[in-house]
Order: structure tokens, then sequence, then C-alpha cells
């Protein structure tokens, strides 16, 4: 049996680094999705292959016991790892040992802060349940798809789990023993241009670094944080009126609260200055920050500031927003809708 399940990329709207210390995050799914292909065996071997992962710029770096791969899209290794987990973890709560052949594909670079890695987790968590006939819920997938991230980063919010899980809009916060997700109903499309520079630090190294100042200036950063959480309550009554201009407003100021937390750097700052000056109503940095991506909202089409983003020399990327959640699309080569 073949089974080929997918699920979205997505975009941190307002409030990454914060959803980790328990403020609400506003994140939106996007039409570039991630495919696992999970092909079931009569034995307990697990191979993955991820062909189009394999890009040009390849650096290998030894880091201790640590092997890092990075490429021109970021970063391979780790995405490997997510797959593996999610298996792992998949097998242990079904109680199926059996092996599988897993193919991921994606439409996105990897390791850009467009949710890959949680993308990757999810679909290979469906894929391989369904495989197994089993049918697991979504909101089964996205607290495995959180439990996979945990294991391989430390530390994550159930943010990008949720996202690629649910799809659509979402207003997510959560504390000790709660994850609350409220899916927003936003009228029309958002004008909005994503901009990626490349990617200096893994996520997983923000959002301990993060920590680790956290716990050294707590009054600072504690102050910082709520601060964030000020700006994402006010900008999801912005996002439900549609009104883009204070929107933009707002994402300005986030990410200048981003950059207080050490979490920007000079081309992510540059890029936003850019989309700014050449019209754009605000940009900030989106995900864990260290390169990566920059969201613009811009005016109608905002041509002139896609232009001058590419100029800047970052690749921009253009995509529906609002996408659906993780599905099972193919069962042995027929499409399921
Ligand atoms: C990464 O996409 C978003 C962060 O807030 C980390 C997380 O929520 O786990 C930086």
């Amino acid at each position: 049996m073949k089974v080929m399940a997918s699920a979205p990329g997505k975009v941190t709207l307002f409030g990454e680094h914060a959803v980790v210390y328990g403020h609400p995050a506003l994140v939106v799914a996007i039409e570039k999705r991630v495919k696992a292909i999970a092909e079931s065996r009569n034995d307990d071997v697990i191979k993955i292959s991820a062909r189009d992962l394999r890009v040009p710029g390849i650096v290998i770096s030894y880091i201790g016991n640590e092997v890092v791969l990075e490429t021109d899209y970021g970063m391979v290794l780790p995405a490997i790892a997510y797959i593996n987990k999610a298996i792992e973890l998949t097998a242990k709560e079904l109680g199926v040992k059996r092996g599988v052949n897993v193919e991921i594909k994606s439409e996105m670079p990897v390791g850009a802060g467009l949710g890959t890695s949680a993308a990757v987790a999810v679909s290979t968590i469906a894929s391989y349940a369904a495989v197994n006939g089993y049918s697991l819920s979504r909101e089964e997938i996205a607290r495995l798809g959180w439990e996979v991230e945990k294991e391989v980063q430390g530390i994550a919010s159930p943010m990008d789990t949720s996202i690629t899980s649910l799809g659509g809009y979402l207003k997510i916060k959560y504390g000790s023993n709660s994850v609350e997700r409220i899916q927003l109903k936003v009228e029309g499309e958002l004008p909005l241009i994503i901009g990626y520079v490349e990617r200096e630090a893994k996520t997983k190294d923000m959002v301990a670094m993060v920590r680790e100042r956290m716990q050294k200036y707590p009054e600072i950063y504690e102050g910082i944080m709520k601060m964030i959480g000020h700006v994402v309550e006010r900008a999801e009554a912005s996002l439900l009126r549609g009104e883009l201009k204070e929107l933009g407003f707002l994402m300005n100021i986030n990410h200048s609260l981003l950059d207080a937390l050490g979490v920007s750097t000079r081309r992510l700052n540059e890029l936003v200055h850019v989309a700014r000056d050449s019209g754009a109503y605000g940009a900030k940095l989106t995900g864990a920050g260290g390169g990566g991506c920059v969201i613009a909202l811009v005016p109608e089409k905002g041509e002139i500031v896609e232009t001058a983003m590419k100029l800047h020399g970052s690749m921009v990327l253009r995509t529906k927003l609002g996408a659906d959640g993780v599905k099972v699309e193919e069962v042995d080569g027929k499409r399921l809708d």
C-alpha cells in the first residue's frame, strides 16, 4: 500500500518567540506544501528519501558529535531527524512495528522559517498512520507532531505543528496544561509578500539563545514578551476588521521587539526597511530569526515592494494564505477528493 499525505507551511503573522512563554500568536497556513509518500514494507526497515531536499551549495561542519549539513536553502539533516522521530512516535502510539519507505517532497526551502520541519513531521505522521490502516484526527496529529518537535528541538511551542495540522488562520496560546487554538475567520486575501534571505542559525539555537537571555535578564525579557502579547491582541482585532494600515504599524512594532530580543540580523533588518521604504504598510521578520524570512504587508498587488526586495537580493515567494491543513490525498495512486 502507498499513501501520500500533505501538510502546509506557515507564516507567523505576530507573536513568535513570545508564544513559547505562554503569550498568544497569530499564524496562517500557506499554499506551499510538504508531501510525505509512505509505502508499507514487510520487514521493520525504515527507509527515508528526500531527493528534492538535495540542493546546491553544500557545507558540512563537524561540531563535537554533531554533523551539520547546510545548503543554500537551509539545513538538510535536521529535516531527516523529524521524519525519523515522527515514524518512531507514531509507531509507538499505534502499537505497530512495520517498516516503511518514506519519500518527502517539499515545495518550500528547508529551514527558511516557513514551518517546513513541522509540515515534514505532520505529513509523515499522517501518511505512516494511514499506510498502517489508521486514520488520526487533525488534533491527534497536532499533538503527536508537537511531541516530535519537542524531542528534536528541545523547546518548541505547539504553534507550527498546530497550524500545519489544522490549516487556515489560527490564534494560539498555550499554558502548562492546555493548548488554546482559535480558528480566525479572515475575509479576503491578505496582501503579503514573503522574502527569504540566507539562514544563519537554526530554530533550535535561536530558541535556546532567547531562553538563556530570559534567565539572565528576566525583568527585561519578560517585559518584551508581554509587550509582544499586547501587540498580538491588537493585531487580532485589526486582522478581523481588515485594517491593513494598522496591521502594518503593529508588524513594525513586533519586528522592533523581536530585534530587541536579539533574533533579527542585519540582513533581515535591511530587508524590512527596503520593504517599508518602497511602500509596504509594515514588515517584520517571521519565524525564529537568525536569517530566514521577512513578511511585508503591501498595498494592492505590491509590485514595487516585490521588485525592491528582489533587487536587495532576497528570494520572493507569493502564495495563497489560509491553506487547508494536513490531509491524506492519495491512496495507491488514487486521489481521494
Ligand atoms: C518558530 O517557527 C517559532 C518560534 O516561536 C518557536 C516556537 O514557537 O516553537 C520561534
